[in-house]
């Protein structure tokens, strides 16, 4: 029995990565921390949550006595860490949160795995799991590639690439056996609906207008959210040791694109006029910094560990949209209290 902790597993990929290691690794003790905090969400969870090999425990990364008590009462081997404040926009509004998460957070982590495994490091493993955003933005051409430079432009990517610089530090200076891997735009089933795709659907439903940020000519790589999980399932098996992998879905889209497919499966699955969505396209302030475009090169996960995306995007985002039609009471109790006075700030002043 293997005892593995996954931080931020509450969360959108964070849910999917312990259903899948639960349902898949019968002799993995799966140990779930998460905060809980308006990203995380124990309904995501209901269906696996009684497995004798799955455990939540509430607790704050940025808290070092809670992570090593964790460590100590639990017997860590491996960690992937997920656990983040992910959402560009809010990381424009309040910074801070991102500071003391995604880099303190994960110093305590890195600090916490070194010290209980010193001098027994083998069979130990601490996977990264990190954003292509810190390799910045991209112009029409080109890839971001594992050595492309770290040039990040938003406090959430800045605060990312800070953790990832952490994690490879204690690879060289203490030997702490590492990977990380950077993933482009994820989408699917339970994505908290601050972010494009799920607000866009929520919006739709409700007949609301559809904020496009500045002309809705950005670009972004967007992979199914299983696919993700099944990447880190893939890297966390059998990835070298102190190596990076970047992870994409080769699938670059406009947003603006992006949203008008969405509006049309919207339309027909909701059986309304071909056109009724389309009219909800409101265009507005863009946003500061807006990193224009987003695309990866995955070739080294697909020719080193066999990875490879499986679903195009056309049947991707038919499942999503059928999973937040089917799940409407999950959108509408994640998209209610909080979620409204995020919605009237973040909005009403663009
Ligand atoms: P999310 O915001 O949906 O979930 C984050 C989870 O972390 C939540 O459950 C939250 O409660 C938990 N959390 C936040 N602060 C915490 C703290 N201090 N202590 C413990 N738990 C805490 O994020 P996501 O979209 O699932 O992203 C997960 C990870 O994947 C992040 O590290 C993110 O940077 C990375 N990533 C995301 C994407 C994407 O498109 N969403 C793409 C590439 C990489
Ligand atoms: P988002 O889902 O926030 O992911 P990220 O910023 O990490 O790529 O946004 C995806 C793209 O959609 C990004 O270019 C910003 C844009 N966007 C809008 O145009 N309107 C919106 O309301 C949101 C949330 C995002």
């Amino acid at each position: 029995m293997k005892t593995i902790l996954i931080t931020g597993g509450a969360g959108f990929i964070g849910s999917h990565v312990v259903r899948r290691f639960v349902k898949k690794y019968s002799d993995y003790q799966i140990i779930n921390m998460d905060l809980l905090t308006y990203a995380g969400n124990l309904e995501n969870l209901t269906d696996i949550d009684s497995m004798p090999n799955y455990t939540f425990v509430r607790g704050d990364i940025t808290d070092i006595e809670m992570v090593n008590k964790i460590f100590d009462a639990y017997r860590i081997e491996g960690v992937v860490h997920l656990a983040a404040e992910s959402h560009v926009d809010r990381s424009i509004t309040d910074p801070a949160a991102f500071i003391r998460t995604n880099i303190f957070g994960t110093f305590n982590l890195l600090h916490a795995a070194k010290e209980h495994w010193k001098g027994n490091m083998e069979g130990k493993l601490f996977y990264h799991i990190s954003t292509d955003e810190v390799y910045g933005s991209l112009g029409d051409t080109g890839l971001f590639t594992e050595t492309t430079s770290y040039d990040p432009k938003s406090p959430y990517s800045a605060s990312k690439a800070s953790s990832d610089h952490l994690v490879r530090a204690y690879f060289n200076t203490f030997h702490l056996p590492v990977l990380i891997s950077n993933c482009s735009n994820n989408y699917g089933p339970n994505q908290f609906p601050e972010k494009l795709i799920p607000l866009c659907i929520h919006n739709l439903q409700h007949l609301k207008p559809i904020p496009v940020y500045g002309k809705g000519e950005n670009i972004r790589d967007w992979l199914y959210v299983e696919d993700h999980a099944a990447a880190i399932d893939v890297i966390f098996h059998r990835g070298m040791i102190g190596e990076t992998y970047n992870i994409g879905g080769n699938n670059e889209w406009t947003n603006i694109a992006l949203i008008r497919a969405l509006c049309d499966v919207m339309d027909q699955k909701l059986g309304r006029a071909q056109g009724t969505s389309q009219q909800l396209i409101a265009f507005v302030k863009d946003r500061a910094g807006h990193d224009m475009r987003y695309a990866i090169d995955s070739s080294k996960i697909q020719e080193e560990l066999g990875w490879k995306p499986s679903l195009q995007f056309e049947e991707g985002l038919s499942k999503t949209v059928d999973w937040y039609l089917e799940n409407s009471d999950w959108l509408e109790n994640v998209s209610s209290g909080a979620y409204e006075k995020y919605y009237d700030k973040q909005y009403n002043q663009r």
